[in-house]
Protein backbone atom coordinates (compact mmCIF):
# COMPACT_ATOMS: atom_id res chain seq x y z
CA UNK A 1 0.00 0.00 0.00
CA UNK A 2 0.98 3.59 -0.63
CA UNK A 3 2.19 5.00 2.59
CA UNK A 4 2.50 8.62 1.48
CA UNK A 5 0.92 10.98 -0.85
CA UNK A 6 3.78 12.94 -2.00
CA UNK A 7 4.16 13.57 -5.86
CA UNK A 8 7.34 14.46 -6.41
CA UNK A 9 7.90 17.09 -10.06
CA UNK A 10 8.05 14.32 -12.97
CA UNK A 11 10.01 16.83 -15.07
CA UNK A 12 11.87 20.09 -14.68
CA UNK A 13 9.63 22.86 -13.42
CA UNK A 14 9.41 26.83 -14.39
CA UNK A 15 10.47 28.76 -11.85
CA UNK A 16 7.45 29.87 -10.41
CA UNK A 17 6.03 26.58 -9.93
CA UNK A 18 9.17 25.88 -7.97
CA UNK A 19 9.16 28.70 -5.69
CA UNK A 20 5.11 27.90 -5.37
CA UNK A 21 5.62 24.19 -4.17
CA UNK A 22 8.83 25.40 -2.09
CA UNK A 23 6.54 27.49 -0.17
CA UNK A 24 3.89 25.26 -0.02
CA UNK A 25 6.10 21.57 0.53
CA UNK A 26 9.68 21.84 -0.24
CA UNK A 27 9.27 18.30 -1.01
CA UNK A 28 6.79 18.62 -4.51
CA UNK A 29 9.40 20.29 -6.03
CA UNK A 30 11.73 17.63 -5.92
CA UNK A 31 12.25 16.41 -8.75
CA UNK A 32 11.71 12.17 -9.90
CA UNK A 33 14.79 11.14 -10.48
CA UNK A 34 16.46 11.58 -7.09
CA UNK A 35 14.95 8.68 -5.95
CA UNK A 36 16.94 6.49 -8.08
CA UNK A 37 19.53 8.34 -9.63
CA UNK A 38 22.90 8.76 -7.20
CA UNK A 39 23.13 12.60 -7.95
CA UNK A 40 20.82 14.84 -10.32
CA UNK A 41 22.25 18.05 -10.49
CA UNK A 42 19.55 21.22 -10.60
CA UNK A 43 20.08 24.54 -11.77
CA UNK A 44 18.24 27.33 -10.18
CA UNK A 45 18.27 30.98 -10.96
CA UNK A 46 22.51 30.84 -11.56
CA UNK A 47 22.69 28.66 -8.34
CA UNK A 48 24.06 24.78 -8.88
CA UNK A 49 22.36 22.52 -6.36
CA UNK A 50 23.05 18.79 -6.66
CA UNK A 51 20.90 16.64 -5.19
CA UNK A 52 23.31 13.56 -3.62
CA UNK A 53 20.89 10.33 -2.80
CA UNK A 54 23.59 7.50 -3.43
CA UNK A 55 24.91 5.72 -0.43
CA UNK A 56 28.82 5.76 -1.35
CA UNK A 57 28.07 9.99 -2.27
CA UNK A 58 26.33 10.70 0.35
CA UNK A 59 29.51 9.27 2.24
CA UNK A 60 31.83 11.53 0.74
CA UNK A 61 29.84 14.40 1.39
CA UNK A 62 28.67 14.12 5.27
CA UNK A 63 31.39 11.81 6.46
CA UNK A 64 34.54 11.73 4.17
CA UNK A 65 34.86 14.85 2.75
CA UNK A 66 32.54 16.95 5.45
CA UNK A 67 35.40 19.17 6.28
CA UNK A 68 34.86 20.76 2.13
CA UNK A 69 31.23 21.65 3.16
CA UNK A 70 29.10 24.27 5.33
CA UNK A 71 25.69 24.09 6.53
CA UNK A 72 23.65 25.84 3.28
CA UNK A 73 22.70 29.64 3.55
CA UNK A 74 19.08 28.66 2.96
CA UNK A 75 19.03 26.53 5.93
CA UNK A 76 20.96 28.86 8.10
CA UNK A 77 19.28 31.75 6.98
CA UNK A 78 15.93 29.85 8.40
CA UNK A 79 17.33 28.71 11.91
CA UNK A 80 19.37 31.59 12.87
CA UNK A 81 17.19 33.96 13.87
CA UNK A 82 15.76 31.82 16.56
CA UNK A 83 19.28 29.09 16.94
CA UNK A 84 21.83 31.92 16.78
CA UNK A 85 24.93 30.64 16.20
CA UNK A 86 24.39 27.54 18.67
CA UNK A 87 25.64 23.70 17.71
CA UNK A 88 23.16 23.17 14.97
CA UNK A 89 24.06 26.41 12.94
CA UNK A 90 27.64 27.01 13.95
CA UNK A 91 30.68 25.99 12.10
CA UNK A 92 34.27 24.82 12.81
CA UNK A 93 36.24 25.95 15.96
CA UNK A 94 32.73 27.27 17.43
CA UNK A 95 30.75 24.21 16.72
CA UNK A 96 33.79 21.92 17.65
CA UNK A 97 33.45 23.78 21.66
CA UNK A 98 29.43 23.06 21.77
CA UNK A 99 29.69 19.92 20.60
CA UNK A 100 32.92 18.81 23.14
CA UNK A 101 30.23 20.56 25.73
CA UNK A 102 27.13 18.98 25.66
CA UNK A 103 28.94 15.32 24.43
CA UNK A 104 28.84 14.28 28.16
CA UNK A 105 25.06 14.68 28.31
CA UNK A 106 24.43 12.66 25.51
CA UNK A 107 26.78 9.74 26.96
CA UNK A 108 24.67 6.06 26.41
CA UNK A 109 25.42 5.93 30.19
CA UNK A 110 24.06 9.56 30.73
CA UNK A 111 20.94 9.46 28.51
CA UNK A 112 19.81 5.76 30.56
CA UNK A 113 19.72 8.52 33.70
CA UNK A 114 16.44 10.26 31.90
CA UNK A 115 14.89 7.24 31.79
CA UNK A 116 12.70 7.94 35.05
CA UNK A 117 11.57 11.47 33.42
CA UNK A 118 10.53 9.99 29.99
CA UNK A 119 8.54 7.13 31.53
CA UNK A 120 6.93 9.25 34.72
CA UNK A 121 6.11 11.98 31.14
CA UNK A 122 4.61 8.56 29.22
CA UNK A 123 2.50 7.54 32.40
CA UNK A 124 0.57 11.00 33.11
CA UNK A 125 -0.48 10.99 29.26
CA UNK A 126 -1.09 7.76 29.41
CA UNK A 127 -3.79 8.21 32.50
CA UNK A 128 -5.17 11.05 30.72
CA UNK A 129 -5.59 8.82 27.61
CA UNK A 130 -6.95 5.84 29.80
CA UNK A 131 -9.64 8.33 30.97
CA UNK A 132 -11.43 9.38 28.04
CA UNK A 133 -14.33 8.23 26.77
CA UNK A 134 -13.89 5.27 24.27
CA UNK A 135 -13.54 6.62 20.98
CA UNK A 136 -12.37 10.11 21.48
CA UNK A 137 -10.55 11.92 18.76
CA UNK A 138 -7.35 13.76 19.49
CA UNK A 139 -4.53 15.19 17.43
CA UNK A 140 -1.97 12.87 18.45
CA UNK A 141 1.13 15.15 16.87
CA UNK A 142 0.40 17.65 19.48
CA UNK A 143 -0.05 15.04 22.20
CA UNK A 144 3.21 13.43 21.23
CA UNK A 145 4.77 17.51 21.24
CA UNK A 146 3.43 18.09 24.63
CA UNK A 147 5.04 14.57 26.28
CA UNK A 148 8.50 15.01 24.42
CA UNK A 149 8.18 18.83 25.13
CA UNK A 150 7.51 17.76 28.81
CA UNK A 151 10.72 15.54 28.61
CA UNK A 152 13.10 17.98 26.87
CA UNK A 153 12.28 20.71 29.49
CA UNK A 154 12.94 18.26 32.64
CA UNK A 155 15.93 16.37 31.05
CA UNK A 156 17.93 20.41 29.68
CA UNK A 157 16.71 22.71 31.99
CA UNK A 158 15.63 20.38 35.35
CA UNK A 159 11.87 21.19 34.28
CA UNK A 160 9.40 23.75 32.87
CA UNK A 161 9.57 26.43 35.76
CA UNK A 162 6.85 29.04 35.03
CA UNK A 163 7.68 28.31 31.17
CA UNK A 164 3.84 28.46 28.93
CA UNK A 165 4.12 25.24 27.74
CA UNK A 166 1.26 26.19 25.19
CA UNK A 167 2.64 29.23 23.92
CA UNK A 168 6.01 27.95 23.23
CA UNK A 169 4.87 24.80 21.27
CA UNK A 170 2.72 27.95 19.41
CA UNK A 171 5.85 30.10 18.96
CA UNK A 172 8.05 27.21 17.45
CA UNK A 173 5.10 26.09 15.10
CA UNK A 174 4.88 29.86 13.66
CA UNK A 175 8.31 30.30 13.51
CA UNK A 176 8.81 26.77 11.51
CA UNK A 177 5.79 27.95 9.26
CA UNK A 178 8.05 30.84 8.10
CA UNK A 179 10.93 28.59 6.96
CA UNK A 180 10.60 27.83 3.64
CA UNK A 181 9.76 31.08 3.21
CA UNK A 182 13.31 31.96 4.05
CA UNK A 183 14.26 28.75 1.77
CA UNK A 184 12.64 30.63 -1.40
CA UNK A 185 13.96 33.71 -0.15
CA UNK A 186 17.50 32.85 0.38
CA UNK A 187 17.03 31.31 -3.67
CA UNK A 188 16.14 34.51 -4.63
CA UNK A 189 18.82 36.45 -2.59
CA UNK A 190 16.64 38.86 -1.17
CA UNK A 191 17.81 40.78 2.07
CA UNK A 192 16.69 39.72 5.03
CA UNK A 193 14.12 42.65 5.38
CA UNK A 194 11.77 41.76 2.55
CA UNK A 195 8.44 40.66 4.23
CA UNK A 196 6.81 37.39 3.95
CA UNK A 197 3.23 36.37 4.84
CA UNK A 198 3.03 35.13 8.72
CA UNK A 199 6.24 37.14 9.07
CA UNK A 200 5.49 39.51 12.36
CA UNK A 201 3.86 35.96 13.97
CA UNK A 202 7.13 34.24 12.92
CA UNK A 203 9.01 36.76 14.78
CA UNK A 204 7.14 37.33 17.41
CA UNK A 205 7.24 33.75 18.71
CA UNK A 206 10.91 33.78 17.60
CA UNK A 207 11.30 36.01 20.54
CA UNK A 208 8.67 34.89 22.96
CA UNK A 209 11.07 32.04 22.97
CA UNK A 210 14.36 33.31 23.00
CA UNK A 211 13.34 36.08 25.86
CA UNK A 212 11.76 33.01 28.10
CA UNK A 213 14.92 30.71 27.55
CA UNK A 214 17.50 33.56 28.33
CA UNK A 215 15.75 34.76 31.39
CA UNK A 216 15.78 30.80 32.64
CA UNK A 217 19.62 31.48 32.14
CA UNK A 218 19.94 34.29 34.01
CA UNK A 219 18.15 32.75 36.94
CA UNK A 220 20.33 29.88 37.04
CA UNK A 221 23.38 32.14 36.73
CA UNK A 222 21.67 34.60 39.89
CA UNK A 223 20.47 31.56 42.33
CA UNK A 224 24.15 29.93 41.39
CA UNK A 225 21.98 26.46 41.71
CA UNK A 226 23.56 23.47 40.23
CA UNK A 227 21.28 20.45 38.46
CA UNK A 228 22.20 16.99 36.71
CA UNK A 229 21.61 19.36 33.41
CA UNK A 230 22.68 20.46 30.14
CA UNK A 231 22.00 23.88 31.73
CA UNK A 232 24.57 23.64 34.06
CA UNK A 233 26.98 21.98 31.93
CA UNK A 234 27.24 25.02 29.83
CA UNK A 235 27.14 27.52 32.56
CA UNK A 236 30.32 25.56 34.25
CA UNK A 237 32.00 24.65 30.67
CA UNK A 238 35.16 26.20 29.37
CA UNK A 239 37.48 26.24 26.59
CA UNK A 240 40.03 23.72 26.98
CA UNK A 241 42.43 25.82 24.90
CA UNK A 242 41.22 29.45 26.02
CA UNK A 243 39.65 28.83 29.43
CA UNK A 244 36.80 31.23 27.94
CA UNK A 245 33.61 30.15 29.40
CA UNK A 246 29.99 30.39 27.11
CA UNK A 247 28.03 33.58 27.15
CA UNK A 248 24.46 33.66 28.49
CA UNK A 249 23.54 34.32 24.56
CA UNK A 250 25.45 31.46 23.76
CA UNK A 251 23.82 29.17 26.18
CA UNK A 252 20.34 30.37 24.89
CA UNK A 253 21.39 29.92 20.94
CA UNK A 254 22.12 26.37 22.22
CA UNK A 255 19.03 25.53 25.02
CA UNK A 256 16.89 26.51 22.49
CA UNK A 257 18.55 24.64 19.57
CA UNK A 258 18.14 21.36 22.20
CA UNK A 259 14.81 22.28 22.66
CA UNK A 260 13.83 22.78 19.18
CA UNK A 261 15.49 19.43 17.73
CA UNK A 262 15.12 17.56 20.48
CA UNK A 263 11.18 17.30 21.03
CA UNK A 264 9.28 17.74 17.54
CA UNK A 265 11.58 15.24 15.84
CA UNK A 266 10.86 12.42 18.64
CA UNK A 267 7.27 13.44 18.61
CA UNK A 268 7.15 13.26 15.12
CA UNK A 269 8.89 9.88 15.08
CA UNK A 270 6.16 8.86 17.54
CA UNK A 271 2.94 10.46 15.56
CA UNK A 272 3.55 8.63 11.96
CA UNK A 273 4.57 5.22 14.03
CA UNK A 274 0.91 5.22 16.08
CA UNK A 275 -0.36 6.09 12.31
CA UNK A 276 1.31 3.12 10.44
CA UNK A 277 0.45 0.85 13.87
CA UNK A 278 -3.31 1.62 13.08
CA UNK A 279 -2.86 0.29 9.72
CA UNK A 280 -1.04 -2.67 10.67
CA UNK A 281 -2.41 -4.06 13.90
CA UNK A 282 -0.32 -7.32 13.19
CA UNK A 283 2.90 -5.62 13.95
CA UNK A 284 1.18 -3.90 16.97
CA UNK A 285 0.28 -7.24 18.66
CA UNK A 286 3.95 -8.26 17.88
CA UNK A 287 4.92 -5.06 19.38
CA UNK A 288 2.37 -6.19 23.08
CA UNK A 289 3.83 -9.48 22.83
CA UNK A 290 7.36 -8.40 23.29
CA UNK A 291 6.32 -5.69 25.68
CA UNK A 292 4.40 -8.41 27.82
CA UNK A 293 7.13 -10.83 27.62
CA UNK A 294 9.75 -8.04 29.19
CA UNK A 295 8.06 -6.72 31.78
CA UNK A 296 5.89 -9.93 32.79
CA UNK A 297 2.88 -7.70 32.03
CA UNK A 298 3.38 -5.30 34.86
CA UNK A 299 4.82 -2.16 34.58
CA UNK A 300 7.58 -1.01 32.18
CA UNK A 301 11.07 0.12 34.42
CA UNK A 302 13.76 1.54 33.33
CA UNK A 303 15.74 -1.48 32.74
CA UNK A 304 13.26 -3.06 30.62
CA UNK A 305 13.52 -0.61 27.51
CA UNK A 306 16.90 -1.81 26.05
CA UNK A 307 15.06 -5.56 25.70
CA UNK A 308 12.32 -4.01 23.42
CA UNK A 309 14.27 -4.78 20.37
CA UNK A 310 11.54 -5.15 18.47
CA UNK A 311 9.63 -2.08 19.57
CA UNK A 312 12.88 -0.17 18.25
CA UNK A 313 12.64 -1.79 14.80
CA UNK A 314 9.30 -0.27 14.50
CA UNK A 315 10.83 2.90 15.54
CA UNK A 316 13.57 2.59 12.88
CA UNK A 317 11.21 1.13 10.13
CA UNK A 318 8.73 4.29 10.72
CA UNK A 319 11.67 6.78 10.58
CA UNK A 320 12.70 5.11 7.23
CA UNK A 321 8.86 5.33 5.53
CA UNK A 322 8.47 8.86 7.35
CA UNK A 323 11.75 10.29 8.25
CA UNK A 324 11.72 13.51 10.65
CA UNK A 325 14.33 14.74 9.24
CA UNK A 326 13.47 14.92 5.59
CA UNK A 327 16.36 16.48 4.09
CA UNK A 328 19.95 17.57 5.06
CA UNK A 329 21.80 20.63 3.41
CA UNK A 330 25.12 21.62 2.50
CA UNK A 331 27.44 23.88 0.63
CA UNK A 332 30.98 23.29 -0.86
CA UNK A 333 33.22 25.76 0.45
CA UNK A 334 35.86 24.38 -2.30
CA UNK A 335 36.67 22.09 -5.26
CA UNK A 336 35.61 18.52 -4.89
CA UNK A 337 34.74 15.36 -6.33
CA UNK A 338 31.57 12.99 -5.42
CA UNK A 339 30.79 10.41 -7.24
CA UNK A 340 31.74 11.06 -11.18
CA UNK A 341 31.33 14.71 -10.42
CA UNK A 342 33.29 17.70 -9.71
CA UNK A 343 31.37 20.00 -7.34
CA UNK A 344 32.53 24.02 -7.80
CA UNK A 345 32.92 26.25 -4.39
CA UNK A 346 29.63 27.59 -4.01
CA UNK A 347 27.77 24.03 -5.05
CA UNK A 348 24.84 23.14 -3.11
CA UNK A 349 24.63 19.68 -2.03
CA UNK A 350 21.26 18.38 -0.80
CA UNK A 351 20.96 14.66 0.92
CA UNK A 352 17.39 14.02 0.31
CA UNK A 353 16.72 11.67 3.36
CA UNK A 354 13.07 11.21 2.19
CA UNK A 355 13.81 9.99 -1.04
CA UNK A 356 16.93 7.79 0.12
CA UNK A 357 14.74 5.87 2.41
CA UNK A 358 12.60 5.17 -1.06
CA UNK A 359 15.05 4.27 -3.04
CA UNK A 360 13.42 0.75 -5.12
CA UNK A 361 17.13 -0.02 -5.25
CA UNK A 362 18.00 0.28 -1.92
CA UNK A 363 14.76 -0.86 -0.15
CA UNK A 364 12.77 -3.43 -1.91
CA UNK A 365 9.06 -2.95 -2.11
CA UNK A 366 10.00 0.99 -0.89
CA UNK A 367 6.28 1.41 0.26
CA UNK A 368 5.73 -1.27 2.49
CA UNK A 369 5.97 -0.97 6.71
CA UNK A 370 8.14 -4.10 7.50
CA UNK A 371 10.06 -3.73 10.86
CA UNK A 372 12.01 -6.94 9.83
CA UNK A 373 14.13 -4.89 7.73
CA UNK A 374 16.14 -3.53 10.64
CA UNK A 375 17.23 -6.83 11.93
CA UNK A 376 20.58 -7.20 12.89
CA UNK A 377 21.54 -9.40 9.69
CA UNK A 378 19.70 -6.91 7.57
CA UNK A 379 21.06 -4.03 8.85
CA UNK A 380 24.47 -5.41 8.17
CA UNK A 381 23.86 -6.72 4.93
CA UNK A 382 22.79 -2.99 3.70
CA UNK A 383 24.92 0.05 2.94
CA UNK A 384 25.53 2.17 6.16
CA UNK A 385 24.30 5.32 4.29
CA UNK A 386 21.14 3.61 2.51
CA UNK A 387 19.39 4.56 6.12
CA UNK A 388 20.10 8.17 7.85
CA UNK A 389 17.39 9.61 9.78
CA UNK A 390 19.88 10.88 11.89
CA UNK A 391 22.18 12.08 9.29
CA UNK A 392 25.97 11.19 8.94
CA UNK A 393 29.93 11.91 9.91
CA UNK A 394 30.54 15.13 12.55
CA UNK A 395 27.47 16.43 12.28
CA UNK A 396 25.16 13.56 13.15
CA UNK A 397 22.34 13.90 15.56
CA UNK A 398 23.43 14.32 18.86
CA UNK A 399 20.38 13.24 20.52
CA UNK A 400 20.44 10.06 18.76
CA UNK A 401 20.45 8.01 21.33
CA UNK A 402 18.20 9.76 23.62
CA UNK A 403 15.70 9.83 21.11
CA UNK A 404 15.30 6.57 20.69
CA UNK A 405 15.23 5.64 23.86
CA UNK A 406 12.83 7.80 24.61
CA UNK A 407 10.79 7.03 21.64
CA UNK A 408 10.63 3.23 22.71
CA UNK A 409 9.70 4.30 26.41
CA UNK A 410 6.67 6.07 25.53
CA UNK A 411 5.20 3.10 23.24
CA UNK A 412 6.11 0.80 25.79
CA UNK A 413 4.32 2.90 28.29
CA UNK A 414 1.33 3.74 26.11
CA UNK A 415 0.80 0.61 23.57
CA UNK A 416 -0.32 -1.65 26.74
CA UNK A 417 -2.62 1.03 27.81
CA UNK A 418 -4.57 2.41 24.73
CA UNK A 419 -5.10 1.44 20.66
CA UNK A 420 -5.38 4.46 18.64
CA UNK A 421 -6.99 4.60 14.94
CA UNK A 422 -7.04 6.59 12.17
CA UNK A 423 -10.15 7.22 10.17
CA UNK A 424 -10.54 4.78 7.70
CA UNK A 425 -8.85 5.61 4.22
CA UNK A 426 -6.76 8.20 5.81
CA UNK A 427 -3.48 8.88 4.09
CA UNK A 428 -1.61 11.55 5.70
CA UNK A 429 0.25 14.33 3.57
CA UNK A 430 4.08 14.54 5.20
CA UNK A 431 4.66 18.71 4.58
CA UNK A 432 8.66 19.64 5.58
CA UNK A 433 9.20 22.70 7.07
CA UNK A 434 12.89 21.65 8.33
CA UNK A 435 11.28 19.28 9.99
CA UNK A 436 8.27 16.90 8.26
CA UNK A 437 4.79 17.35 9.74
CA UNK A 438 1.39 15.88 8.99
CA UNK A 439 0.05 18.51 6.96
CA UNK A 440 -3.11 18.28 8.39
CA UNK A 441 -2.26 17.11 11.87
CA UNK A 442 -2.73 13.26 12.78
CA UNK A 443 -6.44 13.42 13.95
CA UNK A 444 -6.80 9.89 15.43
CA UNK A 445 -9.60 8.08 18.41
CA UNK A 446 -8.42 6.93 21.27
CA UNK A 447 -9.73 3.54 22.89
CA UNK A 448 -8.75 2.02 26.22
CA UNK A 449 -6.93 -1.71 25.84
CA UNK A 450 -8.30 -3.23 29.46
CA UNK A 451 -10.82 -2.14 31.11
CA UNK A 452 -8.94 -1.61 34.31
CA UNK A 453 -5.41 -0.56 33.95
CA UNK A 454 -2.50 -2.38 35.74
CA UNK A 455 0.19 -1.30 33.89
C1 LIG B 1 13.76 11.07 16.10
C2 LIG B 1 14.36 12.12 16.58
C3 LIG B 1 15.46 12.90 15.89
C4 LIG B 1 15.79 12.97 14.57
C5 LIG B 1 15.13 12.26 13.40
C6 LIG B 1 16.92 13.89 14.46
C7 LIG B 1 17.58 14.17 13.28
C8 LIG B 1 18.72 14.96 13.18
C9 LIG B 1 19.49 15.15 11.98
C10 LIG B 1 19.18 14.55 10.61
C11 LIG B 1 20.54 15.95 12.28
C12 LIG B 1 21.67 16.36 11.34
C13 LIG B 1 21.41 17.69 10.67
C14 LIG B 1 22.49 18.03 9.64
O1 LIG B 1 23.42 17.27 9.43
O2 LIG B 1 22.36 19.10 9.04
C15 LIG B 1 20.42 16.29 13.68
C16 LIG B 1 21.28 17.12 14.35
C17 LIG B 1 21.10 17.47 15.67
N1 LIG B 1 20.18 16.95 16.56
FE1 LIG B 1 18.77 15.59 16.17
N2 LIG B 1 17.23 14.34 15.71
C18 LIG B 1 16.37 13.77 16.62
C19 LIG B 1 16.36 13.94 17.99
C20 LIG B 1 17.20 14.79 18.67
C21 LIG B 1 17.23 14.95 20.11
C22 LIG B 1 16.36 14.17 21.09
C23 LIG B 1 18.14 15.92 20.38
C24 LIG B 1 18.58 16.50 21.70
C25 LIG B 1 18.04 16.25 22.86
C26 LIG B 1 18.71 16.35 19.10
C27 LIG B 1 19.67 17.33 18.95
C28 LIG B 1 20.35 17.57 17.77
C29 LIG B 1 21.44 18.54 17.67
C30 LIG B 1 21.94 19.44 18.77
C31 LIG B 1 21.92 18.46 16.35
C32 LIG B 1 23.09 19.25 15.75
C33 LIG B 1 24.35 18.46 15.93
C34 LIG B 1 25.58 19.13 15.32
O3 LIG B 1 25.47 19.87 14.34
O4 LIG B 1 26.66 18.85 15.86
N3 LIG B 1 18.12 15.63 18.10
N4 LIG B 1 19.30 15.66 14.21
Amino acid sequence: MSEAAILPAPGPLATLRILRRTVRNPIESWPAAIYTSPMVRSRFLGQTTWFVSGPDEVQTVLVDRAEAFVKADAMRRGLEPALGQGILTAEGARWRLQRRIAAPVFRPSHVNDFLPAMLTAARALRDRWVALPAGTELDVASEMMHVTFEIILETMLSGRGDIDVARCERSIRDFLESTSWAIVLSALRAPGWVPFPGKYRAGAGRDYLRAMTFARVQERRRTGERHDDLLSLMLDARDPETGEALNDTEITDNLLTFIGAGHETTALALTWTLFLLSQHPEIETRMLAEIDAVTGGGALRSEHVEALGYVRQVVMESMRIYPPVAMVVRTATERVRVGGNELAPGDNAFVPIYAIHRNPTLWPEPERFDPGRFTADQVRARHRWAYLPFGAGPRICIGMGFALVEAVAILGVLLPAVRAEAQRGFVPTPKLRVTMRPAEGMMMQIYRRRPSTTI
